[in-house]
């Protein structure tokens, strides 16, 4: 393995990946929507957020263990489904996959990964967590959930909050497709890329393989966009979630909830988890950041159903602020495909290290030794979100 130990901050791994991954893919992760004002604001609102600092209590042997949908996670997080992810490094979905499994924590993949279900099961990774965007066209969809279950996928994560996608200026102006065309601009920075691009003359996967040779009618599956437009299922509603959910036949999650009354409707129709999510920025810009949802979701349901968040996390001080607000699971995305881009697998498994490091020293600073004993008690009153939604 290699060492990286210097790699000491999840802004250190950034800066690696924007160095060795062509923009276009780089930029596809590292944006948000419109004017990108949530995207900002899903890290930022995490400053003004303290904590206390209790001394001179015992701080030996600590746990971040917990359980999530009812299996251990060496500590309360997930990675995150993320479109492109092989784009990062050649296989990166299996890259990822062994990285989170070895680390102790769920790894989900997603519709739009480069590496489909098959090639994880034939890499030999542990069972894992599918992420289905709901098509137009039912028959693929139903064919998607039968090979997730073929797969012994252990839960799926439906994406609530993508039936039209988000304007993305960087992903309109750079052209964003799989493989990438080769266009001038395209042609010179991939020659700034020699060692991404000689990764995947062996294993040639680049484009959306769950969807390449199995959905019908595909005009261009090499864009995000224009697949989007002409296969993602605008008129998707709470009615479609049953459906979904009786054809799974086991625990689903519910990803990208926003509202208390939509947390509590997704409750009423079988969600075992729900993830707070603004799709970290990318779909409605000009909406509350996660973290300032959560109180309120967590007051609406936070007895009713595991609930969870992503958008914004990159710092394990911020995961802990999140978990002492209620948030039982934290969904890392930006955070380890950092890593991936940067390192491959050993960079993930540095991200995810340095998240539980982060995660583990503020909880022993704030005077706890078990996660499951932490509570809003270690947030300094008047500095952290309340519910505002009532
Ligand atoms: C897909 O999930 C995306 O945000 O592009």
């Amino acid at each position: 393995m290699k060492d990286l130990s210097l790699m000491t901050n999840i802004e250190d791994l950034r800066r690696v990946c924007y160095r060795n991954v062509p923009k276009m893919f780089y930029e596809y992760v590292d944006t948000g929507s419109w004017t990108q004002s949530t995207y900002r604001e899903n890290h930022t609102d995490f400053e003004p957020i303290k904590f206390k600092q209790k001394i001179l209590v015992d701080m030996a042997n600590r746990s971040l263990e917990t359980k999530l949908l009812g299996k251990t996670a060496k500590f309360p997080a997930m990675t995150a489904p993320v479109g492109f992810m092989g784009m990062m490094w050649a296989d990166g979905e299996i890259h990822m996959a062994r990285a989170a499994q070895k680390f102790g924590i769920p790894f989900t993949l997603s519709t739009m990964s480069i590496c489909s279900i098959e090639d994880l099961v034939e890499a030999g990774v542990e069972p894992f967590w599918f992420q289905l965007y709901v098509m137009r066209d039912r028959e693929f969809m139903k064919d998607l959930i039968r090979r997730a279950k073929a797969a012994n996928c252990s839960a799926l994560v439906v994406t609530v909050d993508l039936q039209v996608l988000g304007n993305r200026h960087r992903d309109i102006k750079n052209g964003l497709s799989t493989p990438p065309k080769f266009t001038i601009p395209n042609l010179i920075n991939l020659s700034t890329k020699i060692p991404w691009g000689l990764r995947y003359l062996k294993n040639r996967r680049w484009t959306f393989r769950n969807i390449a040779g199995h959905a019908k009618n595909v005009s261009d599956l090499s864009s995000l966009s224009s697949w989007t437009k002409e296969q993602f299922d605008p008129s998707l509603q709470w009615s479609d979630i049953e459906e979904i959910k009786n054809l799974w036949g086991d625990k689903i999650i519910l990803k990208g909830i926003m509202l208390p009354e939509d947390a509590q409707l997704a409750v009423k129709h079988g969600a075992d988890a729900i993830i707070v999510s603004n799709h970290g920025g990318r779909q409605m810009d000009g909406t509350l950041s996660a973290i300032k949802a959560l109180p309120d979701i967590v007051s609406a349901v936070g007895d009713k159903t595991e609930v969870w968040i992503d958008s914004g996390f990159y710092s394990g001080q911020d995961m802990l602020k999140a978990w002492a607000m209620g948030a039982r699971g934290i969904m890392l995305g930006r955070a380890p495909v950092y890593g991936l881009g940067a390192y491959g697998e050993d960079g993930v498994t540095r991200a995810l290290q340095i998240m539980y490091d982060e995660m583990d020293t503020t909880m022993a600073f704030a005077g706890h030794r078990d996660i499951q004993n932490v509570t809003s008690d270690i947030l300094v009153p008047g500095t952290y979100p309340t519910p505002i939604m009532g």
